[in-house]
């Protein structure tokens, strides 16, 4: 990140305790009161580890996502963003105070979480800290697609962790919303693996690549890895641009694998037939609306 500085550091060699705020990298204009809201500092000004931590993971990922919103606020500053599953939207917060927060007109920040007590709480957070431009929805990800409480198109669609098959319903948004750019960092994902499983007494002995997921093990894990294929194919089959890469800093987590999508409407009938070929390959045809690519 650019421009960060810590603030107030203590001299070596006095006795001045450090306060949380002296260790955390503060940017000019940054909220320390957002950080106390979100338990990254203690009331009392100390650091909160645990929560720290998940600062920093938050941090790593904007610096992916801020280059995407500098270059879309050159065509128009009122941005718009959905985060879907968005828990406690710490990702929300943080974007909003690192850059929405100073841009002019309308730009707003939706937060998509079904869970009506983290929807209230963040509402409020919000409300305390005068963050105008956050919206927060007690929808699923899926309700949201036809929800008249957001605008018809969006700049940029995040999920972080949304469980399951919340991700696919969030790259099914960002299509419908024609987003610019779409930041995923999926979750598990049973639905694929589950009819991997289901198909295994066809499949098995078809070609020695069926090994691949025979092991139950093998079947989560490599239906874990051939969702992500998928959803990257179907991105593309739709003129996006799409790179992977692996979110460090996540090591706690096993599922930090990064997918950013933008829009370049890049041509689209071979990663639509690629798409076509990997489902009729692994017997998954039943998934074709999961993954849909007009024809
Ligand atoms: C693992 S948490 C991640 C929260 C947050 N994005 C983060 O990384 O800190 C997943 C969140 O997604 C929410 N969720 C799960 N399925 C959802 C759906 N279909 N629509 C909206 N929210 C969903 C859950 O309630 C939960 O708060």
């Amino acid at each position: 990140m650019n421009n960060k500085k810590k603030i107030a550091s203590t001299k070596a060699g006095t006795s001045a305790p450090k306060t949380g705020a002296d260790q955390l990298e503060l940017r000019p204009g940054q909220s320390v009161e957002l950080l106390k809201e979100l338990h990254i500092l203690t009331r009392d000004g100390k650091l909160n580890q645990d929560s720290r931590r998940k600062l920093k993971q938050v941090y790593h990922l904007y610096q992916f996502i801020e280059p995407l919103l500098q270059e879309l606020r050159l065509s128009h500053p009122d941005l718009s963003l959905v985060d879907h599953g968005a828990g406690k939207s710490y990702l929300g917060f943080i974007l909003y105070d690192l850059f929405f927060k100073t841009l002019e007109g309308n730009a707003h920040i939706y937060g998509i979480e079904t869970r009506e007590d983290l929807v209230q709480k963040s509402a409020e957070l919000a409300k305390r800290l005068e963050f105008p431009g956050m919206s927060f929805l007690n929808l699923s990800v899926a309700e949201s697609t036809d929800s008249a409480a957001l605008p018809p198109t969006v700049d940029v669609v995040t999920a972080l962790h949304a469980c399951n098959t919340a991700t696919d319903d969030a790259i099914d948004f960002a299509l419908k919303k024609q987003a610019k750019a779409i930041v995923l960092v999926p979750c598990c994902q049973a639905e694929v693996a589950s009819v991997l499983n289901r198909n295994k007494g066809k499949s098995l002995g078809r070609t020695s690549l069926t090994e691949l997921w025979r092991h139950p093990l093998h079947t989560r894990e490599f239906g874990s890895q051939v969702t992500n294929v998928l959803r990257c194919l179907q991105l593309e089959a739709h003129g996006y641009q799409v790179s992977v890469t692996e979110l460090v800093g996540w090591e706690h987590s096993m599922k930090n694998e990064l997918i950013i999508a933008r829009y370049k409407d890049l041509p689209r009938k071979r990663p639509a037939e690629r798409l076509q070929e990997v489902l009729q390959s692994l017997g998954l045809e039943e998934l074709q609306t999961r993954f849909f690519v007009p024809a």
